[in-house]
């Protein structure tokens, strides 16, 4: 048993973007052929050629039926089939409380956050299927395992992806699919830079690792451990990773 992906077809969401290009580097050092998926081509391209291995970058809207649709048949025509997707694709969008926040806005984060998620895995289950085994992981956040007032959209859409997780993994058990969800609490990527805490305490000492957010790089190997044979009994289940001080 290993953490081995060697000749695996993944497709990363969001594979452009902090977390996602992350996840797409690990599974192609692990020997996945990987298949990233976001807007914009331009961004696609740039990551796709920092990766050593083979990747297809495809500009695909998640939140589109018909693009997420083209993603699944590009990835079959190129690599043959798919073993594993990660729904990675998403964010808070919009930091505003309820009364401010409008209904078209409330309906781009569900569409992008969750709906999303069911698309992408409606989308490669059948494919799945035929091949009689399968891999999902969905990025969901601790934002949707707690209050969050100043992002009701984004907690709400995150807490369904945990329950479409376990009932996704209920409904295609059968078919040997494994759908599991990972949880980050704020994650050491450029876009929350700002947000970060310092690394060094006052008395000039570091902060230990495990009360720092974690990096990318932490999420990519649950992401890897989620996706490879070493976690073949798993499925419905929700891994938070976060810094110990996200507990208190
Ligand atoms: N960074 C954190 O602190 C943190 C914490 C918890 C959860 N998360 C979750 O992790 C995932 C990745 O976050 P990140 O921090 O790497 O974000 P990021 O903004 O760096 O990357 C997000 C990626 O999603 C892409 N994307 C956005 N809208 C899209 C659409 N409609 N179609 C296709 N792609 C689209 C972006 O282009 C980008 O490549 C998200 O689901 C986010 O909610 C992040």
């Amino acid at each position: 048993m290993s953490q081995n992906l060697k000749d695996k077809v993944a497709i990363v969401t969001g594979g452009a973007g902090g977390i996602g290009s992350r996840i797409a580097k690990t599974y192609a050092g692990a020997g996945a052929k990987v298949v990233i998926a976001s807007r914009s081509q331009g961004k696609l391209d740039k990551v796709a050629g920092k990766i050593d291995g083979e990747v297809l970058a495809l500009a695909t809207d998640v939140t589109v039926p018909e693009q997420v649709d083209n993603m699944v048949a590009k990835t079959i025509d190129e690599f043959g089939g798919i073993d594993i997707l990660v729904n990675n694709a998403g964010g808070a969008m919009f930091i505003k409380s309820p009364n401010d926040l409008e209904p078209n806005e409330w309906d781009a984060a569900i569409a992008l956050n969750l709906s999303s998620v069911f698309l992408c895995s409606r989308a490669v289950s059948n494919n799945m299927m035929e091949r009689g085994s399968g891999r999902i992981i969905n990025i969901s956040s601790v934002a949707g395992m707690r209050l969050s007032p100043s992002f009701v959209h984004y907690g709400a859409a995150k807490a369904g992806v945990i329950n479409l997780t376990k009932g996704l993994a209920m409904s295609w058990a059968p078919n040997n699919i494994n759908v599991n969800c990972i949880a980050p609490g704020l994650t050491a990527t450029e876009g929350v830079a700002n947000w970060l805490p310092e690394k060094t305490k006052e008395d000039g000492t570091s902060v230990p690792p495990l009360l720092y957010p974690p990096d990318p790089e932490h999420v990519a190997d649950l992401a890897l451990f989620l996706a490879s044979e070493l976690s073949a009994h798993i499925s419905g289940e929700l891994f938070p990773i976060r810094s110990l001080t996200e507990l208190a």
